[in-house]
């Protein structure tokens, strides 16, 4: 099958590309360092010649509501517009556990890429997953300051990207199903504690304090709001296991 991935050089979206290879499919990379920007839309209709299924795993790095909603809009309508004329029969977007239950404004972005897959003529699949293992080392590198982590209190249920990977082109060697069960990681985990036994793989010293944020939602990250619910499905692999598995 000929697939495009939106994002294939992202945290998930390698592991995505590296899966589809191994499974025998023709791969195309759809991301600015492959010469597509999907929020202009340069390169896009060209790059979706022959293309069965896109997988959109594109992602910006954000704090402001108002650029997380105008980059998934604008990529999200750009993607299904060029599959429209392209003839693609398939629209799988990846998105996250909790997004409609805790206030961030990442997630504004991720409700109306949503909405907007949905609204659109392009058959879907959505697949919502928690946080990637990968997540301990990027929130401990926005907040650290010196040799000190400052890490919300938060219950997260991380997973592997291998394993989400594995589940995205699953669904999309499978015909559109719509909403699909959640995918979450095997054991919840506090991120506090994540964030030292990261550092500790990677021989780091320092500090990590555990802060409560304020406001709902600094309550959803306290209070298991961003961890599956009891229909989802889970993968194997710990995050102990994960970290194991990179120190090799
Ligand atoms: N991270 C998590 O814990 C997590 C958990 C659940 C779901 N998700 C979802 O999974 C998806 C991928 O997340 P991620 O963390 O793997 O993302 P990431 O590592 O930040 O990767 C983002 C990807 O998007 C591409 N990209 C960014 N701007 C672009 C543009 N204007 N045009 C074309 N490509 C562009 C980047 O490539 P270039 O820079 O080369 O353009 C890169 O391949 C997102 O939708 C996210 O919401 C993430």
């Amino acid at each position: 099958m000929k697939l495009a991935v939106a994002g294939g050089t992202g945290t998930v979206g390698a592991h995505v590309v590296e899966v589809a290879r191994e499974r025998g499919h023709d791969v195309v990379v759809l991301s600015r360092s492959e010469g597509v920007d999907l929020v202009t839309g340069t390169g896009l209709s060209d790059a979706l010649a022959g293309v069965e299924a896109v997988v959109d795993v594109a992602s910006t790095q954000t704090v402001s509501a108002k650029e997380s909603t105008a980059f998934f809009a604008a990529v999200t309508r750009n993607l299904l517009t060029a599959e429209t004329e392209a003839g693609v029969g398939h629209h799988l977007a990846l998105s996250i556990v909790g997004i409609d239950r805790a206030p961030h404004a990442y997630y504004a972005g991720k409700i109306e890429q949503e909405r907007i897959v949905r609204a659109g003529t392009v058959p879907w699949t959505i697949l919502r997953a928690t946080q990637f293992h990968e997540f301990a080392g990027q929130i401990r590198a926005q907040m650290s300051f010196g040799p000190v982590s400052i890490i919300p209190k938060m219950v997260s249920q991380p997973v592997a990207a291998r394993e989400v990977a594995e589940r995205v082109i699953d669904l999309a060697e499978q015909p559109p199903a719509g909403r699909v069960p959640d995918l979450g990681g095997p054991r919840e985990e506090r991120m506090a504690e994540m964030v030292r036994r990261y550092a500790r793989a990677s021989g780091a010293r320092g500090l990590v304090l555990e802060v409560p944020i304020p406001g709902a939602y600094g309550r959803a990250m306290r209070d298991g709001t961003l961890v599956t619910t009891t229909d989802s499905d889970h993968g194997r692999q710990t995050f102990d296991q994960w970290l194991a598995a990179r120190a090799r």
